[in-house]
């Protein structure tokens, strides 16, 4: 940048001085390359000591006769001076800010590092699964206290004081002992609340979480979860039961076999146990003894639940009169099915959190 020459006179204004200093100005002007540049020029060529703003003081100095032609090409200079300032202030702004956006741009197509999303836990995930396929059939979801009363537990379903689920080896009592309160150890005391509350007819599932005070290993966790379906109506029958349950398996599995297997539970009658077929060998090891399956132990069938029709004793203590109405019940395993579902071995690896295994089982949630 290139500063004026010469300093204006005390005395008279040249012309070609006034004319000389506007055209170093407008040259520096021109000349500058940055906004800060511009400023220093601005303050040499168009501060209060640059020639020209001290000639536009000078003026007052003068013979009034040669006053007004000095001021007019003062004047003249310092706009022609102004207006170039002011345009080239213009463009290099224009250029530093195309330059700072270039350099500050941001490149939406690179990779972006995304923060884990939650999700629900597989379990979770699935018993709401398992609760819309009854949802979608009409069917209610019902709900009880998982600290219950031993009467709903087991007096109302059948099971009298002597009954060997009651022993201390199988339930969780909870002090004080004379209140006869239980964790409960199934979902079936659902039943007995949804009867007592609800009008008939009944179509209701539960979906739950129960205590048993069991193994800790690859099939059994003390806390685990269970769905529970209950219909009473008029003209129910084991042949409503079985179709209810194919559906959900079909749901649940697509196309898999099921069994129901004759057995025995206080609160149902006739009892059953519902079998998959096994989801590891399809029943090839029970005719292959050279090809054992761990999973199924070589029955070509695994255990997914108890069902059976609704024992009349139980809906007797309900006050519901069984000669009218009849129904069935059935109670799966809600970690069974996430093993059949998700070949998922260990049950272990469905309560101890790590975060692997819900990641890999994501599919469950939706
Ligand atoms: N409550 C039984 C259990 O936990 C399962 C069951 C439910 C059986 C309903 C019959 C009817 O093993």
């Amino acid at each position: 940048m290139s500063a004026p020459d010469s300093q204006p006179p005390r005395g008279a204004l040249d012309d070609a001085d006034i004319d000389r200093w506007a055209t170093q100005a407008t040259a520096a002007i021109a000349a500058a390359q940055s906004t800060a540049e511009l400023k220093a020029v601005r303050l040499s060529h168009d501060g209060p000591k640059s020639p020209l703003a001290l000639a536009n003081r000078a003026l007052g100095g003068l013979a009034p006769e040669l006053r007004r032609a000095a001021g007019a090409r003062v004047g003249a200079a310092r706009s022609r001076v102004n207006i170039a300032l002011t345009k080239r202030q213009d463009e290099l702004q224009a250029v530093e800010l195309a330059q700072r956006l270039s350099a500050e741009r941001v490149d939406v197509t690179l990779p972006a590092e995304l923060a884990p999303l939650g999700q629900p836990h597989p379990i979770s995930a699935l018993m709401e699964r398992l609760g819309d396929v009854f949802v979608a059939m009409g069917w209610e979801i019902a709900e009880g206290p998982e600290l219950e009363a031993a009467w709903m537990n087991f007096d109302a379903l059948n099971m009298g004081p002597h009954h060997p689920a009651r022993a201390t080896s199988d339930t969780l009592f909870v002090d004080p002992v004379e209140h006869n309160l239980v964790m409960r150890t199934h979902t079936s005391p659902v039943q007995i609340r949804s009867l007592l509350s609800r009008p008939l007819p009944i179509y209701i599932v539960c979906p739950g979480q129960v205590y048993r005070a069991d193994e800790f290993d690859a099939t059994h966790v003390p806390v685990f979860h269970q769905i529970e379906g209950l219909v009473v109506d008029r003209g129910i029958t084991m042949g409503h039961l079985k179709g209810a349950l194919d559906h959900l398996a079909q749901a649940m599995f697509g196309a898999v076999s099921t069994r129901i297997r004759p057995s025995y539970f206080p609160f149902t009658e006739p009892s059953a146990e519902i079998d998959l077929e096994c989801f590891v060998c399809h029943g090839a090891s029970v005719l292959d003894p050279d090809a054992p399956c761990r999973t199924c132990a070589s029955e070509g069938w695994i255990e997914w639940g108890g069902c059976g029709v609704v024992n009349p004793r139980v809906l007797a203590a309900c006050g519901v009169d069984a000669e009218v109405y009849s129904g069935f019940a059935f109670g799966m395993g809600v970690e069974r099915t996430l093993m059949f579902r998700n070949a998922a071995t260990d049950m272990r690896d469905m309560v101890e959190g790590d975060i692997r295994f819900s990641r890999a089982l994501k599919g469950e949630a939706r």
